[in-house]
């Protein structure tokens, strides 16, 4: 699969960025309850800007990339979000996944329908072995997310990263493909590739 793919949700779509999602990007990721455990302190629309513009020439599934998905409301195409896939390097058939939401949209199972549904991509296409992510060990919602959608919690990194000048603690969750094709709920997404 080279370009991205457009999925199909009850509630939301994910599909490739576009130039017009930048404000609505800037104005969540600037937002200090999203930043919190994020990379930036601020982000401003030149940042949304300058993001949009180099995934849109992004080739999806380059290793070693970071592609972001816009997640956004299915009747409307209004952005809500992005999802970030990271192919890795060395490896075709791992990817680690990273999650946003708009405040405005956190509380109701949006991120687990547009996970789920990355899921449904990463096994049913993109025929992957394994899906990770990883979180600051104090962000509960997060951790939350993956454990409510059957990622295993497979460990906690003590000290490992330096965020804002502070060494943080991470946890690590994966997701085989035969721990994935057990779960009930597996596979509901339309995509097209
Ligand atoms: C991580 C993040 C995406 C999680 O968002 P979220 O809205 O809490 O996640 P979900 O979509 O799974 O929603 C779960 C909440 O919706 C509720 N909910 C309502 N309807 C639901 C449904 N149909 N299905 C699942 N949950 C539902 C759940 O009870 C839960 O509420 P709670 O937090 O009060 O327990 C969000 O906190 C975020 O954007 N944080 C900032 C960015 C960040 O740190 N990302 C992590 C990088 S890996």
């Amino acid at each position: 699969m080279n370009d991205a793919p457009r999925i199909t949700c009850a509630r939301v779509t994910l599909r490739r960025l576009a130039m017009t999602d930048a404000a609505a990007i800037a104005a969540y990721r600037a937002d200090p309850n999203v930043a919190r455990y994020q990379s930036w302190e601020t982000y401003s629309l030149a940042q949304a800007e300058e993001l949009c513009r180099s995934q849109a020439a992004e080739v999806f599934g380059r290793p070693g990339s970071w592609f972001q998905l816009a997640i956004v409301r299915a009747g409307d195409d209004t952005l809500i979000g992005d999802c970030g896939l990271h192919f890795a390097a060395d490896d075709p058939q791992q990817i680690e996944i990273g999650v946003t939401l708009s405040p405005s949209q956190q509380g109701r199972g949006l991120a687990s329908e547009a996970v789920a549904r990355i899921l449904d991509l990463s096994f049913l296409t993109l025929n992957l072995h394994r899906v990770t992510a990883r979180t600051d060990a104090d962000n509960t919602k997060a951790a939350a997310l993956f454990e409510r959608l059957g990622f295993r919690r497979e460990g906690l990194f003590r000290s490992c990263a330096m965020f804002k000048g502070v060494w943080c603690d991470e946890l690590s969750f994966a997701m085989l493909e035969q721990e994935w094709r057990s779960n009930p709920s597996a596979g509901s997404a339309v995509i097209n590739a």
